[in-house]
């Protein structure tokens, strides 16, 4: 498929880069989504908020394809998650993510990029390491760096390739508050539609233009960055506007 053709499917499916309809998964008896319905428009960046086992992380595995849904639809400018065009879109960030341990981080990077055939490799590489404060390392192997460095590698192997739709499961966990600035600078200039699951509110502040709410498997809020900020009492936090919305949810 051409990519003019892939932009008519996109634009034909609707206005949402990334859809999910009426999604239901679940584990065994843990119904871990019931009934998700999200739409994030191509080129917007929002957040994924809620406390922890509210179906973070399960939301961005079945976008990505690792999982299957039970029920419902997904798709990412309009094709399944599993297919081969969906999959040179995506960048993703796992949670828990681990990079080849007996690799240094520029051989970790310099592997994925050859896979994911991106040009002027060494460049690039140059590039993610500089602006990750990474350069120092790269030639450490990963198994010997610390939890934050191993995070910050993490992060540029998700975006080697400057995917056009970016899934970032809490990708600032283990950093500290100056690297997280930098990496929440680096997404702000990317140019693609970014999905990122965070329980830190300042992050989805700085980082989005919307927000989407979940607690318990479904959306309980959605809106723009300024509509949950303005849902705010004078001297409420957004924490605890989303800790209402959540608790609301019933
Ligand atoms: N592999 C799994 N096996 C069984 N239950 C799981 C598994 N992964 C997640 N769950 C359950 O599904 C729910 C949603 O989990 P998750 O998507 O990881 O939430 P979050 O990322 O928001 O913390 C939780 O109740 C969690 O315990
Ligand atoms: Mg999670």
């Amino acid at each position: 498929m051409t990519v003019l053709e892939s932009q008519t499917v996109g634009a034909y499916s609707g206005s949402g880069s990334i859809l999910l309809e009426g999604v239901r998964k679940a584990y065994g008896s843990t119904v871990a989504l019931d009934g998700l319905s999200i739409e994030i428009p191509a080129g917007e960046k929002f957040a994924l908020i809620g406390p922890n086992g509210a179906g973070k992380s399960t939301t961005l595995k079945l976008l990505v394809g690792l999982l299957r849904q039970d029920a419902g639809t997904i798709s990412i400018m309009g094709h399944p998650p599993t297919s081969m065009e969906a999959k040179k879109m995506l960048g993703y960030l796992p949670e828990d993510a681990s990079p080849y341990a007996t690799l240094s981080v520029r051989e970790n990077l310099e592997y994925v990029g050859a896979l994911r055939g991106v040009e002027q490799l060494r460049d690039r590489i140059d590039k993610m390491l500089s602006e990750l404060t990474l350069a120092e390392y790269e030639r450490s192997k990963v198994g010997k760096l610390s939890r934050g460095n191993r995070q910050k590698l993490a992060v540029a192997l998700a975006l080697i390739h400057q995917p056009r739709v970016v899934l970032l499961d809490e990708p600032l966990n283990y950093l500290d508050i100056p690297t997280q600035e930098r990496v929440v600078q680096m997404l702000d200039r990317l140019n693609a539609t970014i999905l990122v699951s965070t329980h830190i509110m300042s992050i989805a502040e700085r980082l989005t233009d919307g927000a989407i709410v979940i607690a318990r498997g479904r959306k309980v809020w959605s809106g723009s960055m300024g509509e949950l900020q303005a849902q705010a009492q004078p001297s409420e936090s957004i924490e605890s506007v989303v800790v209402r919305l959540m608790t609301g949810a019933g």
